[in-house]
């Protein structure tokens, strides 16, 4: 066996050297410049970089407002309860997402309800959603997971149809668009986070977007305390409602918004980094890659491929004699080997977290048991197409963003390639 096709598994030398891959995101004089500006400003809670952080990012993705949290998180759930979601209402989520895009609702006391996903499209199957529909459902949160648009005329037809509010989960797809526009710009309200992993990162922190004035009201009351003013306004620190304490601070704001001056940049150098990745790994095999369906620009937040047990177990048997996922870990322990920084982003599907399967929202049952709840029914075995992605996915998250250029990835393609077409050297 050549050196260069010994696995480093087998004590081979890795493919990818250390230090190849360059930390995300890139900090520059501008960031440096807006943020100990804010430093010195001495206006260090909702201050002037929050309400221009607004102002700039509505003005990017071509909403009329924006609202500067502290987390997608919390974006998500003004979202829920600006769609005036309340106690025992239903709320359809896709299977398999991060896990707030579904405990958003129960911090509402309603209830998610899961649609499986569409395998090729990783996002929630649409056609699946009206099954799902009854008397007690509300809205729909739809998720562009990884960065890929929901199909998103027939969730709308659908939510049209049946009176539904539609919350877009944006916190992974910023600058993704579907027929031509960006998403955050098709439902009633949209999240979208900035915390390091994201396109645009401020640390942590999100942005709750709406065009409707009342949505905005309602959103903009939770994220404070409750009250009826925002803090720019005079305040009468009366809490007319349940509300949280969401809002931003002006240091992470002012890192926000310099980053959103290179935003564009970056979306456009990440995509040519996972369009190198994608060419790379052409005829690799056993994989099975991202496909981008017709209408939607994809922002390439995660590169995620799946790998072919199917085809693996017709060449040897061994691949058949664990789990699927520890399948899939082994193949990838051989590839994070080479230097290629590969992970799973999902070790499990929403309805199988614990929080669901032990139904413990609130407590003693809620929302669940509520006078105003009902059972649902979270049997994993529901949701095959979301387990059976999960159990085989693999992804590529912070490695394909700036400064990286194409040529790291082209080398992370060619770390995963030695792998694949060494894979009995695995056993
Ligand atoms: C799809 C999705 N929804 C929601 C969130 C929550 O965002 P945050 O971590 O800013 O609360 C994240 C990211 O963590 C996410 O990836």
């Amino acid at each position: 066996m050549g050196s260069s096709t010994r696995l480093a598994i087998r004590g081979g030398d890795p493919m990818v050297p250390a230090g190849t891959v360059q930390p995300w995101p890139p900090v520059d004089e501008i960031d440096r410049e807006m943020v100990l500006a804010s430093l010195q400003g001495g206006k260090h809670t909702f201050g002037p970089n929050c309400t221009a952080f607004q102002d700039e990012f509505a003005a990017w993705n071509g909403n009329r407002y924006a609202i500067t949290t502290n987390s997608g998180t919390a974006a998500l759930h003004m979202g829920v309860f600006a769609c005036g979601c309340g106690a025992g209402d239903e709320v359809i989520v896709p299977a398999y997402s991060w896990s707030s895009s579904a405990t958003c609702v129960l911090q509402h006391n309603s209830i998610p309800v899961f649609v499986d996903i569409d395998y090729d499209t990783m996002n929630i199957d649409v056609g699946r959603i009206e099954a799902a529909i009854t008397h007690k459902t509300k809205a729909i949160i739809v998720v562009h997971l990884h960065g890929l648009p929901v199909e998103m005329g027939s969730v709308l037809q659908m939510a049209r149809k049946h009176g539904l509010k539609v919350i877009e989960d944006a916190c992974q797809a910023h600058g993704a668009e579907y027929r031509g526009r960006k998403v955050g710009t098709f439902g009633d309200c949209a999240a979208f986070s900035f915390n390091q992993n994201k396109s645009l990162c401020s640390g942590e922190g999100g942005m709750f977007v709406t065009d409707d004035d009342e949505l905005r009201q309602r959103a903009q009351m939770l994220w404070s305390f409750g009250e009826t003013r925002a803090p720019v306004e005079a305040r009468d620190y009366h809490a007319y409602a349940m509300g949280w304490m969401y809002r931003n601070n002006d240091l992470t704001a002012a890192f926000g918004r310099a980053q959103l001056t290179k935003l564009d940049g970056y979306l456009a150098q990440q995509t040519e980094n996972a369009l190198a990745l994608h060419k790379e790994l052409q005829g690799v095999p056993y994989l099975i890659l991202p496909r981008v369906p017709e209408g939607m620009k994809h922002n390439w937040y995660n590169y995620v491929i799946r790998f072919d047990l199917r085809a693996l177990r017709a060449v040897s048997e061994r691949w058949a004699s664990v789990q699927p996922s520890a399948a899939r870990d082994r193949l990838l322990d051989a590839i994070v080997a080479e230097g290629v920084p590969l992970t799973v982003w999902q070790r499990f599907i929403l309805p199988a977290m614990t929080v669901f399967q032990a139904k413990n929202g609130y407590g003693q049952g809620c929302p669940w048991t509520c006078p105003y709840g009902q059972q649902v029914d979270y049997a994993v075995e529901r949701y095959p197409v979301a387990q059976a992605h999960c159990d085989t996915h693999a992804c590529m998250v912070m490695a394909l963003r700036a400064p990286n250029g194409p040529d790291v990835a082209r080398a992370l393609g060619r770390g995963i390639r030695k792998v694949m077409e060494n894979v009995s050297q695995i056993w």
